[in-house]
């Protein structure tokens, strides 16, 4: 049985330049999906797949990540004074436990390979989960659920991946296909960071979610940097499958993209519709704006 999954590296470094001004201030992951902030949302799969300590890679203007996972006291004190029970119960039922949760700084902008190297030492000698906020896995159970099933069964490492139509391969890293496992897994045979689509293994991206070895800091450290003139995890990765094995997890469920705008909207139409206590006023609302 291999070592479980209890640790989860969260990289929440970037500018989300491209919600500006809403990000002027206020980091991209802190934008809502209906009334939960992306990182949340990224914790609660997390938190769902057994992980108990979630490690945020932050930068400057990060630190209302950190606050929100924190105890708000007079907020707390406030609820229940007003009697609001609901709302202290959603407030506590989302707070880390003491000590799960721990955040260290990417000083430089140098790739997201990089950001998780900065995580090294908070991560130790175990395997980890490393997700990445801006997209959004939507599915039940959740993306590292699905994985963590084919991990207890092999062990070695572990990607999330999907199928994307052929001409945005080169928006993403790409794998190779090779022996099939089951329905839903594959052995990963090559790896491609934004490849042209004539180069293109196949069209399946990493979408956004890895079960990785600790192995995989040695592989990050001896890199230069590839793509982009950064660091690149998937390059460490393609390093790292010389000496380990690499699986492919097909996701079942529905990926958004929130690292871009109209991901970023449909993520919210998506998760408004599937709440109850919202989604029939939602769903009159939206289908009357879609006439109009
Ligand atoms: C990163 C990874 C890439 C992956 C993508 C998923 O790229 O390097 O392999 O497919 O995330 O969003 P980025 O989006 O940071 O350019």
């Amino acid at each position: 049985m291999p070592r479980p999954i209890k640790t989860a590296v969260f990289p929440v470094a970037g500018l989300g330049t491209r919600f500006l001004p809403a990000t002027k201030a206020m980091p991209k992951e802190m934008l809502t999906i209906v009334d939960r902030p992306v990182i949340q949302v990224a914790v609660d799969e997390a938190r769902e797949a057994g992980v108990e300590h979630f490690v945020f890679v932050t930068g400057r203007n990060k630190g209302v990540i950190e606050d929100h996972f924190d105890k708000q006291f007079e907020l707390e004190e406030t609820l229940a004074a007003r009697g609001k029970n609901e709302q202290l119960e959603i407030l506590a039922s989302d707070l880390p436990q003491a000590g799960q949760a721990s955040f260290t700084r990417q000083q430089e902008p140098l790739g997201l390979g990089h950001a998780v190297w900065c995580a090294r030492k908070l991560v130790g000698d175990e395997p980890f989960a490393l997700v990445l906020p801006d997209m959004l896995m939507k599915g039940a159970p959740g993306c590292l659920s699905q994985m963590t099933a084919t991990y207890e069964e092999r062990g070695g490492n572990i990607i999330a991946v999907e199928e994307v139509p052929h001409d945005q391969v080169s928006n993403y890293g790409i794998v190779g296909v090779g022996e099939t496992l089951s329905d839903t897994a594959f052995s990963i045979n090559e790896m491609v960071e934004k490849p042209a689509q004539n180069e293109a293994p196949s069209n399946y991206i990493i979408s956004g979610r890895y079960i990785l070895q600790p192995e995989v800091f040695a592989e990050i450290e001896a890199q230069k940097p590839g793509a982009g003139g950064e660091i690149q995890i998937t390059d460490a990765m393609i390093r790292l499958m010389a000496h380990q094995s690499f699986y492919g997890v097909k996701f079942d469920g529905t990926t958004f993209d929130c690292g871009n705008k109209v991901g970023f909207l449909m993520a919210n139409v998506a998760y408004g519709l599937d709440r109850p206590d919202i989604e029939p006023e939602f769903r009159e609302a939206l289908n009357a704006l879609l006439k109009s």
